[in-house]
């Protein structure tokens, strides 16, 4: 692993919405904990100065989450500004200037897509790419094919070990810890495998819309935007082998072993939806088929999970935000009379709250013997202190550390097992919004209980024990 610290920070897109709502409060906490004291060149084509964009730095500040007394000076006194059109060599000349001899910037594509490949060839034109490393927002691609095409723009100018994909979902806690939960405890590895479980279940449910990113949007839909991202790095983190070493690239070769043990999905497992209303929303195209909501079933063959379902589910206007997932184990051979136990199961939830929880039967005292479903909580809100993911993945490219960022191979492989439904062009079905999906997702949903679904907020951070049954 290059561990060597970048000298500067170069951000593509200063002006727009990523910065305004993710990187400026970053860039604000990194600073305040000491971790960034290089120059931060901002790059945009806007007209503004550097007044201009420190105004904008400190409004972003204001709206999301304030302005730090001492870390907002130093951070005002680290930024740089080139406004320049990406196609101009001037920029790029003005950018080099600005880096003043930084031997290993970071060059942060917080752009659109289509404006990668302008961006990596001017850099590398101006020698601006040389000893540097490129940090690039998903998606990365439309499909396969256009995968590979970025992939190859990107390989022209930096090596692999230079290329940092931002999936934000590995930059939260609860995502990392799910694999420390499963390697730290002794009691997990037994049953975590097709002898014991019979299915896992992932929701991700929003609820709310497209928040006026319908141009985006609509180009994108629920599969693109986030299951063959978020989802497939959540399922990944549940399913991989405990790694031979802690490196990065021992950890990511795991996590593509995952996905290459799974078989392209079927279109008959998937079943996609769309809320009542999204054809009005602005930037959406008249007629538009794109789904705001995806159910799919898949199977991961691989020595410890061949036989066992995974279910994936994402959609917006759902009842609740929430991400949740709820692996669920074989029944017991009960010599009980009450013969119909529901199954025990472990549910995480990575947002908003974490949790990480067993659910188990037990006959609670002075309940006439029936049994019951419980379940042990062992649940912790995120604190204040906790790094917000972008802070701590900006934080790791810079320091080189790639441990939670998405490999070609990665990338390349969700593509693979997404591509054919992508294109199968399956019908769409309409849903209320405040619903769980159209009446045809019923279709898709795990044996023995079908769907848990997410309830309001794990709100009892003390509780030992809950009744959910
Ligand atoms: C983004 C998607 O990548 O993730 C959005 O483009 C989605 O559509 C968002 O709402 C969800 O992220 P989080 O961290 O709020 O769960």
């Amino acid at each position: 692993m290059d561990t060597i610290h970048s000298d500067a920070l170069v951000f593509f897109g200063a002006t727009g919405d990523l910065a305004y709502k993710q990187i400026f409060p970053a860039l604000q906490a990194m600073v305040k904990r000491g971790h960034l004291n290089v120059p931060i060149i901002g790059v945009a084509k806007a007209g503004w100065n550097l007044d201009q964009l420190k105004a904008r730095a400190k409004d972003s500040l204001e709206k999301h989450g304030g302005v730090d007394p001492v870390a907002w000076p130093k951070l005002s006194g680290l930024l740089r500004y080139i406004d320049g059109d990406y196609a101009s060599d001037a920029t790029f000349q003005a950018l080099r200037k600005e880096l003043n001899g930084a031997k290993h910037p970071t060059h942060y594509l917080a752009i659109p897509p289509m404006l990668f490949e302008e961006v990596v060839e001017q850099l590398m034109k101006s020698g601006c790419a040389e000893g540097a490393r490129v940090v690039i927002e998903k998606p990365f691609g439309h499909d396969l094919a256009t995968a590979q095409e970025l992939n190859h723009i990107l390989l022209r100018a930096f090596p692999e070990s230079s290329i940092f994909r931002i999936d934000h979902y590995l930059g939260k806690a609860p995502v990392h810890n799910m694999v420390t939960f499963r390697f730290a405890n002794t009691f997990m590895e037994p049953f975590w495998n097709r002898n014991y479980i019979d299915s896992v279940q992932i929701t991700m449910a929003e609820n709310f819309g497209v928040q006026g990113r319908g141009k985006f949007y609509d180009e994108t839909g629920a599969i693109r935007d986030v299951i063959e991202n978020h989802m497939f790095q959540v399922m990944c983190n549940l399913a991989m082998e405990p790694p031979a070493r802690t490196d990065p690239e021992s950890i990511r070769d795991e996590k593509v072993k995952v996905l290459k043990a799974i078989p392209p999905i079927e279109p008959k497992n998937l079943v996609r939806g769309q809320f009542k209303g999204y054809l009005q929303e602005p930037g959406v195209n008249p007629g538009s088929k794109v789904e705001t909501f995806a159910v799919l079933q898949l199977e991961i063959d691989s020595w410890r999970w061949k036989g066992v379902p995974f279910y994936i589910r994402a959609g917006k206007n759902l009842p609740i935000t929430c991400m949740e997932v709820v692996a669920r184990l074989r029944k017991p051979p009960t010599p009980f009379r009450d013969t119909d136990l529901p199954p025990d199961y472990v549910r995480f939830r990575v947002s908003p709250e974490t949790t990480i929880a067993l659910g188990v039967s037990v006959v609670p005292p002075g309940e006439d013997e029936a049994t019951r479903t419980i379940e042990m909580v062992a649940s912790r809100h995120p604190s204040p202190k906790e790094m917000e993911p972008y802070e701590r993945l900006l934080g790791d490219a810079m320091a080189g550390d790639a441990t939670e960022f998405a490999r070609q191979d990665y990338v390349e492989e969700a593509w693979r097992i997404v591509d054919p439904m992508l294109k199968a062009d399956t019908p769409v079905y309409v849903y209320e919004s405040g619903t769980w999906g159209p009446a045809e997702a019923a279709k898709i949903q795990p044996p023995d209980g079908g769907w848990q679904n997410p309830t309001g907020a794990d709100e009892d951070t003390s509780r030992l024990a809950k009744h959910v049954g």
